[in-house]
């Protein structure tokens, strides 16, 4: 597209029902504000959206498993979300969410034109019914195997594993989230959305149209589906969580959350709008606005294929011109979970690493999953910070502003002749903006990113080279060149990593002094909120713009006083790299422990009937394993009463040698059976563990032939 007129990027709304982690960083938020950021930087009208997604079954389910409704549910989870996102310095223009009243409006008017037009098919078809639950099962309320890739943890909407889009009724052996039923098919109507129809349109201007500009693993996703062909999809629910679906026989349904979440995307901004007295219109409908989504792979098929069929069918509304999805992000070789606590929360970080918003957002973006799967490690966090952004970065700005408050009492030295080599360097301070824009307009931020450490790096090797340290006994002209030309870089990568490091930016500005207005420096600094929520569309009032590090003669002029050094990052300690590991460690004991199934009460029995058991205490005497089979040992026992035999199904926890001379439990008047061709007469007592091994029921203070007694 020709150069924009103005710039809708969005990011995926949350779920409300848990905390923010670095997979959603990393994958989503993190790239996004790095974009909005450089894009206000250089003069462009920004609308950065974002906010809760408050409907939706793992919601209705949180709150079944914590016996309080949803309302408190995502009451709780949008606060602690979007404080957590402001403190991280995640500068949304406006940050929603899905139960606002100015989004059921805009989600039921979309619908009702939809509607209108004819665009829905409405069908009563069958459905998976859950008729202990009362219930109909979609979505997250059914899970069964993925019939593309097997997967047998698919849900009703979604194969996690492949991130196949699915209908309900697609998955093979579905079973009730909720009961663990298995469901029954039950007939009911819905709004279809007939993705069929829009199949050509889908071609035309995904394969053809952006076959170069849109990511490889974009782009291939989202051709599979097409190859595979598009089916008609619901778009409501018999659900009683969400916007109720506003049309004749639509009591009772709500409209599904995937139809409506995106739409938040046009609510949200309908808000900002409202607050700014801006046309929210032209940032969703004016032709020379990009769009531009910023989500995680699973959420692909919802952007590239259904939202924009939505936004074709209703007719005045601009396509998505790029939807850069990124890769998961795991941690320490596991698949983050939400559930099973296997994560970094961004406020838990926040509290452990006060001040060090800037780490972990480098971090993240130097491993981000742009292309494949990775993986975070703290031990990787450390060597980002330590190696790169303290060694480097950090050291650098050091010793410009030490050396010269040192020798100028912090004022910019004037230069006199320039050798070769400055000239190169201040030539290559020129050429930075427009490499690493020009890797930020390709969504490639770790490669912006790593540009930007490039120029840190440059300045090192300058002064290193330079050594005006020596210089300073013997040429006072040369070393106030040098130190001039090491401002320049340092003001240079003040503005260059605002994008990147926001806090970092502030405070090597401030201690550089580069804004107009000095004053309010150490106002802003010392609130963090203000830094995420003060932003202007207007480039800002810096001294130096994103474009002036090109343009401008000089960044830093001679006589300019700068302020005292203060360090910008700080080592990070084994010992606090080891807190996380264990804090880690220790949730991944909590899930074993929880994931040891409890099996359920079985039906109530009287006491005669549990007297009627003979159970006593044997041994082992002898064990062989039967042959041509993998699971039976041979065991002659000794009961107290007699030595009879007993084949057990233990062969492939135990050996028979280790077996023998065992204490064991024996219930011993069980009809005898034949096994094999082998009678037995009796069972033992066994316990499995959580990874599944059997262990005997083992009393060893007891005598052979002593019966078991209740009490
Ligand atoms: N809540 C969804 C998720 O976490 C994302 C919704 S994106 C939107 O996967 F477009 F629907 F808003
Ligand atoms: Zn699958």
């Amino acid at each position: 597209m020709n150069k924009p007129k103005r710039y809708t990027i969005t990011t995926a709304l949350p779920y409300t029902n848990g905390p923010i982690h670095i997979g959603h960083l990393a994958g989503v938020y993190v790239p996004a504000d790095i974009y909005a950021r450089y894009l206000r930087l250089t003069g462009n009208d920004v609308a950065f959206i974002g906010g809760s997604d408050e409907h939706g079954v793992p919601i209705t389910i949180k709150a079944k498993n914590e016996g309080v409704s949803p309302q408190d549910i995502v009451d709780k989870y949008h606060a602690i979300i979007k404080k957590s996102f402001v403190d991280f310095g995640i500068t949304f223009d406006n940050y929603s969410r899905t139960s606002a009243p100015i989004h059921h409006e805009t989600a039921s008017e979309f619908f009702k034109t939809l509607n209108d037009k004819g665009a829905f098919i409405e069908e009563t078809s069958e459905q998976l019914y859950d008729a202990e639950a009362n219930q109909f099962l979609a979505d997250r309320f059914v899970v069964g195997t993925c019939p593309k890739c097997g997967n047998e943890e698919a849900y009703g909407d979604q194969c996690e594993k492949c991130g196949t889009s699915l209908n309900a009724t697609d998955l093979i052996n579905p079973k009730s989230a909720i009961t663990g039923n298995v469901p029954t098919l039950k007939q009911t109507k819905h709004w279809f959305l007939p993705l069929d129809k829009h199949e050509a349109f889908l071609k035309e201007w995904i394969l053809e149209g952006h076959k170069k500009d849109w990511k490889p693993n974009v782009y291939g996703q989202v051709k599979s589906w097409i190859d595979d062909g598009l089916r008609p999809r619901a778009v409501t629910r018999d659900l009683d969580w969400g916007i109720p679906v506003p049309a004749e026989g639509g009591e009772g349904k709500v409209l599904y959350v995937w139809f409506d979440a995106p739409i938040g995307y046009i609510s949200s901004t309908k808000e900002w709008a409202a607050r700014e007295g801006k046309d929210w219109e032209l940032y969703w409908k004016d032709k020379d606005t990009k769009l531009v989504h910023f989500i995680g792979k699973d959420n692909i098929v919802f952007h590239c294929i259904i939202f924009p069929a939505m936004l074709k069918a209703e007719g005045s509304y601009i396509l998505p011109d790029n939807v850069p999805a990124n890769e998961f992000l795991n941690l320490e070789g596991n698949k983050l979970s939400t559930s099973k606590n296997w994560a970094v929360w961004l406020p838990e970080y926040l509290e452990d690493f006060p001040g060090q918003q800037d780490v972990l957002r480098y971090a993240l973006n130097a491993n981000a999953p742009e292309t494949k799967d990775n993986d975070f490690t703290w031990k990787d966090f450390q060597a980002r910070n330590n190696n790169e952004l303290v060694a480097i970065f950090g050291n650098f700005i050091n010793r410009v502003v030490v050396l010269t408050n040192k020798y100028y009492e912090g004022i910019v030295p004037a230069p006199s002749d320039f050798t070769q080599v400055d000239a190169e360097t201040l030539a290559a301070i020129k050429a930075y903006p427009d490499v690493i824009a020009s890797s930020i307009e390709r969504y490639r931020f770790r490669e912006a990113g790593q540009e930007l450490m490039n120029l840190a790096r440059l300045g090192n090797k300058y002064l290193a080279d330079e050594e005006p340290w020596k210089t300073i006994k013997v040429d006072e002209s040369r070393t106030k060149t040098i130190m001039y030309v090491a401002l320049q870089i340092a003001s240079a990568l003040a503005t260059l990593c605002e994008p990147f490091l926001p806090f970092t930016s502030e405070k090597l500005k401030n201690i550089l002094k580069l804004r107009h207005n000095e004053e309010q420096n150490d106002e802003v600094i010392s609130n963090k909120k203000e830094i995420a929520t003060t932003h202007k569309n207007e480039s800002r009032n810096d001294a130096v713009s994103w474009n002036d590090v090109s343009t401008k003669k000089e960044l830093l002029p001679a006589n300019h006083k700068i302020g005292k050094a203060e360090l910008l990052f700080s080592k990070i300690e084994d010992d606090t790299i080891q807190k996380q590991l264990d804090k880690l460690e220790a949730s991944k004991k909590a899930n074993e422990i929880a994931n040891t199934a409890v099996e359920a009460q079985k039906e109530t029995i009287t006491f005669e009937d549990f007297t009627k058991l003979d159970i006593r205490v044997g041994t082992i005497l002898e064990a062989e394993k039967m042959p041509k089979t993998k699971k039976l040992l041979k065991l002659k026992v000794d009961t107290g009463i007699d030595t009879r035999t007993i084949v057990s199904g233990i062969a492939e926890s135990f050996s028979a040698e280790e077996v023998i001379g065992k204490r064991v439990t024996v219930l011993v008047n069980l009809a005898p059976r034949a096994l094999r061709g082998v009678e037995s007469q009796g069972m033992i007592l066994m316990t499995e563990t959580a990874d599944g091994k059997l262990v005997f029921v083992n009393p060893d203070d007891a005598e052979v032939g002593n019966g078991l007694q209740v009490s």
